[in-house]
């Protein structure tokens, strides 16, 4: 745990365009060692404004790991050893509701895990925790991202359900009504359990999703497929990259851990008990 002092150290988990930024400075790809295994890709550690940043490519340079075979607990492992305090998750989307155009940034508030092969906790047999998931994500990471599209001149939207599904494969259209009548915004293939291992290693966690297609439920749009995907990414390559650039000095002058509480969310989560 932070110790209340310390300066914020911000991780970005994201595509390749995300850590392709002027003005980064000090860089180096550094492997970090995990005991839960290896991390998709080495970390790239610089500074963006005096503010110490660390990028991991989500699925390794160059795309080769799909979303299923992503090792999560080591990728937020490794962050949390490089130091970082605060993750924010740069994550393509299709969208699930009309107004969510393919373009526009969603600040994410709530999830729903519909995953089912993945590695979810750091706890288990002989450590056991149940840390609240209530509040999926940092405010106070949420509020530097608004203040940072806004300044930025890019449109979002602060707020909405991100439905996380296994994949590879796309939804049926079954599927993507069905998620549009629980109320669900976005969808995509990742930040689940990226978002349960952060709050279990205590750290602040925020998504700005970017939609790149309808899914496949809209009447007006063929369904999603990988190139409309890409097409629309490359598009908003540069706008995630300005929210980048745009949020790191926001978090320069300020305290870690931050007033949320995310720091001490084992505090009262731990089951079992202390041996002596
Ligand atoms: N990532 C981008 N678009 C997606 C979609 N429609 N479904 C799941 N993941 C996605």
């Amino acid at each position: 745990m932070a110790d209340g002092h310390s300066k914020p150290v911000l991780g970005i988990i994201g595509g390749s365009g995300v850590y392709e930024i002027d003005g980064l400075t000090n860089t180096r790809w550094e492997t970090v060692e995990s005991p839960f295994g290896a991390t998709s890709d080495q970390l790239l550690f610089g500074e963006l404004d005096g503010q110490p940043l660390v990028f991991l490519p989500r699925h390794g340079r160059g795309h080769p790991r799909p979303p299923s075979d992503l090792n999560y607990r080591a990728n937020i492992d490794a962050l949390k050893r490089a130091g970082v305090t605060e993750i924010l998750s740069v994550s393509a989307v299709g969208s699930l509701k009309e107004e969510l155009a393919p373009g526009t940034f969603v600040i994410v508030d709530q999830f729903i895990d519909r995953t089912f092969a993945r590695q979810k906790s750091f706890f288990g047999t002989g450590c056991v925790a149940h840390v609240s998931m209530a509040h999926p994500v940092c405010g106070r990471l949420g509020d530097a991202c608004a203040a940072a599209l806004t300044e930025a001149g890019i449109p979002y939207a602060r707020g909405g359900t991100y439905l996380v599904m296994e994949g590879p494969q796309f939804s049926t259209k079954a599927e993507s009504e069905l998620y549009r009548q629980w109320g669900c915004d976005v969808i995509g293939m990742t930040n689940m359990p990226e978002a349960k291992l952060a709050r279990e290693a205590e750290m602040c966690y925020a998504t700005v999703a970017m939609v790149t297609d309808y899914d496949c439920w809209h009447p007006d749009h063929d369904a999603v497929t990988v190139d409309a995907v890409i097409k629309v990414l490359l598009e908003n390559a540069d706008k995630a990259r300005s929210l980048v650039k745009t949020v790191a000095p926001k978090l320069r002058d300020r305290a870690a851990p931050c007033d949320k509480g995310c720091h001490t969310a084992l505090e009262h989560a731990l089951i079992t008990a202390p041996t002596a």
